[in-house]
């Protein structure tokens, strides 16, 4: 059975497809894996992608299993891979793995006898978080060729970012990655454009998808808040330069006032409340294929 590490893993219409019938059909539980158990083994802190796979798991029928590293062996120095061979032997079906660094969510996947799903693994990748930014940036534009997309903040340590790349790029978007020179990446995907002018990226773009400043994660001298927000902050100002019906995204979670003003957070063209939601449908989708059942 597929593991989903990467968001070029994902037979990312397929689970889509099936994100949209779980959106019409939540209260009807296909009771197909009744019972299957998901461990949801996560290393960082989380609220929604934690609590839209607990929660997907309910509406299965599974029985999730959540472990904080804080209050496991993890504390006690046991490897990823101790971890990981310990829980395959304790009868888990799927393993739901958030980690601190880049490349764990493979090396677990190596380990595990189950399959995997990647809930975010350091810098690297989120792939369900770009599946669930597919279908909301499809639900409002109804296409995602010649869009244009402009992704705005902390790009260089951002797997959100990374995950959109790689699934919006070969689906035709025009993505332009914006940030200051120290957030930004060194390795820029082929396709993909780069700015540090807020004005150029959000200029005509379809949809704008602030990141958070991933302050964990920083390998460079702390930036000046006041600076970024100067220059860099969605607001009602610079989000007029995007198209009139522009589409506000955000990963979450926000801080409001520095990516964003509360002002365009809840404002019309914010769907940031949409995406979380229809992180839950993904989160099902995604259980559902991992455990092969289409
Ligand atoms: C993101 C993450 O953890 O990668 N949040 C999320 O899963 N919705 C973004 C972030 O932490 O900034």
């Amino acid at each position: 059975m597929p593991s989903l590490v990467s968001i070029a893993d994902c037979p990312v219409e397929t689970i889509i497809e099936r994100a949209e019938h779980w959106e019409k059909n939540l209260q009807n539980p296909d009771p197909a894996l009744k019972d299957r158990t998901v461990c949801l083994l996560f290393y960082e802190p989380s609220t929604r992608t934690r609590v839209a796979f607990e929660h997907a798991a309910h509406k299965l029928k599974m029985r999730p299993i959540a472990i904080a590293s804080d209050s496991s062996s993890i504390q006690k120095g046991e490897s990823l891979k101790d971890t990981i061979l310990t829980l395959c032997a304790e009868g888990m079906d799927l393993i739901v793995l958030r980690h601190y660094q880049a490349g764990a969510a493979a090396e677990a996947a190596g380990f595990s006898s189950v399959p995997l799903i990647n809930a975010g693994d350091g810098g690297n990748e989120h792939p369900t978080q770009a599946l669930l930014d597919l279908m909301t940036i499809r639900r409002h534009k109804g296409r995602i060729d010649g869009l244009k997309v402009a992704i705005v903040g902390d790009v260089r340590h951002s797997r959100v970012a990374k995950s959109n790349f790689l699934c919006l790029l070969p689906r035709g978007a025009h993505v332009m990655a914006c940030a200051p020179e120290s957030m930004l990446p060194d390795a820029v995907p082929e396709g993909l454009e780069i700015t540090s002018s807020l004005a150029k990226a959000l200029d005509g773009a379809d949809v704008v998808m602030a990141l958070r400043i991933q302050t964990e994660r920083q390998d460079r001298e702390a930036i000046d808040l006041a600076e970024y927000v100067q220059s860099y902050q969605i607001s009602a100002q610079s989000l007029a330069w995007a198209k009139p019906d522009a589409i506000l995204m955000h990963p979450g979670p926000m801080n409001r006032g520095v990516e964003l003003t509360d002002e365009v957070a809840d404002g019309p063209r914010s769907v940031i409340v949409e995406q979380v939601r229809n992180g839950l449908f993904i989160r099902i989708a995604a259980t559902e294929y991992a455990l092969g059942r289409y």
